[in-house]
Parts: C-alpha cells; sequence; structure tokens
C-alpha cells in the first residue's frame, strides 16, 4: 500500500481527539482521517453486539477512503469490538487500552483508581487486564457514567460537571489512591478539573503517547510510515450535527475545522 496513504481513528465522540493529537504530534507527516461518532454517543451504556456494529460501520467508511491503519480511539470499543475487527479487516489495527501497567509501576500507596464506562468495567478484556497488570496492587474501579455525555457537549468546567467529577474522584483518595487511570479518552479532556479536584500529589495517567507510539512502529514494521518530508493534514466527520461538532472539535482541537457528515450509509 501506498505509504501516503491516510490513517483511519474514530471514537464515539470528541475523546479520541486526545488519541489524535498525540498521534499529530508525533507523526506530524501523516493524513488523518477522524470520525466522531457522537450521534451514538456514549458507547460505554450500549450493548457490546450495539458497540461492536457501529466499529464495524465506522472502520468499513474509512477503508473505503483509503486508511493504511486504524486506530480505535475509544477504551469501550476496544473492550467490546477490537478482537471482531482484528478478524475481519486486513489493516493493521492499533487500540487503545487503560494503562494500567504505567499507573502500578507509578505508584507510591500501592492504591491505583481507574475511572471507566460502564462497558469498558464489564468487559472480558478489562477483566484480563486487570488479573495481568493488578495483582500486587489495590485497584479501585470506577465506572463513570455521565462524564462522555458532558465532555461531548464542551462541558469541561461547568458545576455539573463538577460535581460528577468529585462524585467518582473523591472515594478514590479516600481509599488512598495516589495514581488514577484516565480509562476513557475522552477523560483526559477534563485533566485540568480532575487534577484541581485530586490535587498535585496524585498521578493522572492516559495513553495518548503510548498508542501514539505503538501506531508508528506498527507502521515501521509494515513498512507503511509516511517518510515524506511533507505536512500532514486532518478531516474530520461526524454522525451528528456538524455545526455542534465543529464547534466542539475546534474547541477541543485548539483551531478551526471543517466537519463533514457522515453520508446516510454509515449512520
Ligand atoms: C464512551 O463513548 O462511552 C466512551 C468511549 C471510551 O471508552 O473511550
Amino acid at each position: 500500500m501506498d505509504t501516503s496513504a491516510p490513517i483511519g481513528v474514530f471514537d464515539s465522540g470528541m475523546g479520541g481527539l486526545t488519541v489524535l493529537q498525540a498521534i499529530r504530534k508525533a507523526l506530524p507527516q501523516e493524513r488523518l482521517l477522524y470520525i466522531a461518532d457522537s450521534a451514538h454517543a456514549p458507547y460505554g451504556d450500549k450493548s457490546l453486539e450495539y458497540v461492536q456494529q457501529r466499529a464495524h460501520t465506522l472502520t468499513r467508511f474509512l477503508l473505503e477512503h483509503g486508511a493504511k491503519a486504524l486506530v480505535i480511539a475509544s477504551n469501550t470499543t476496544t473492550a467490546a469490538a477490537a478482537d471482531l475487527l482484528r478478524s475481519t479487516f486486513p489493516v493493521p489495527i492499533i487500540a487503545v487500552e487503560p494503562a494500567l501497567k504505567l499507573a502500578v509501576a507509578s505508584t507510591k500507596t500501592g492504591v491505583v483508581g481507574v475511572l471507566v464506562t460502564v462497558v469498558t468495567s464489564q468487559s472480558a478484556r478489562f477483566a484480563a487486564l486487570l488479573e495481568r497488570f493488578g495483582q500486587d496492587v489495590n485497584v479501585i474501579i470506577q465506572p463513570a457514567p455521565g462524564l462522555v455525555e458532558q465532555i461531548e457537549a464542551g462541558e469541561l468546567i461547568s458545576s455539573p460537571t463538577r460535581a460528577l467529577v468529585e462524585r467518582y474522584v473523591r472515594p478514590l483518595l479516600s481509599a488512598g489512591a495516589d495514581t488514577i487511570v484516565l480509562g476513557s479518552t475522552h477523560y483526559p479532556h477534563l485533566r485540568p478539573l480532575i487534577s484541581e479536584i485530586a490535587g498535585p500529589e496524585v498521578t493522572l495517567i492516559d495513553t495518548g503517547e503510548a498508542v501514539a507510539s505503538q501506531l508508528r512502529r506498527v507502521l515501521e514494521a509494515h513498512e507503511l510510515l509516511n517518510k515524506e518530508p511533507v505536512r500532514g493534514s486532518e478531516q474530520f466527520w461526524t454522525s451528528s450535527d456538524t455545526q455542534h461538532a465543529q464547534q466542539i472539535i475546534s474547541l477541543l482541537w485548539g483551531t478551526s475545522v471543517d466537519v463533514q457528515q457522515l453520508p446516510g450509509a454509515f449512520l
């Protein structure tokens, strides 16, 4: 395949932008396609089958647009559909996962909090991750329904958002957690607020940079890395209202961007 082909990235909405930012930084020459599936957000309280069906549809769209590799920029989708996508589509697929290994290496109190969606918390994949890395520390799993919706609405510092963050983070602090895993790609958008509530002693861990490094390694291994001295670009689609998406994506991406509507067959 042509090394100048784009990389496809998708999420239930705005969360994957935190991963896209890390990819843009690590791989400035690559063309990036991003789908915010906001009409179907949050994935975190849908059924496994629902998330799998959306993941399959969005992957088809990205491959039809020539994607040479795919990044699942949603922890919920990784939990529900990564295996299915890998066994169905013939491109390299990189998937985010809560950074538990890093958190276990970082904690000094031996207590690690993990903020996740309901689907992630109940998935076999997450159970396997806990089994693998969570044996020697006290891991407190905190499902955090409602946070994704606040982020999708662009409410990063409003009173209701603060109240939710307090509700989910305080019990982790009371239990002695000094390290909190941001186990949805949405949650890093709330990093300033979570950090303010948790205090400077608490380390917040997300996966954006690790995923970008993994993507580079995989592209190199498949001889798909674009080595031309060109400047990459981004293209955005949404399954929801384009005007709203344009406003929120521009806010979170840090610059004004165009957002297109996903065609009807992919809604
Ligand atoms: C969601 O749509 O519920 C969040 C996706 C994620 O887990 O990153």
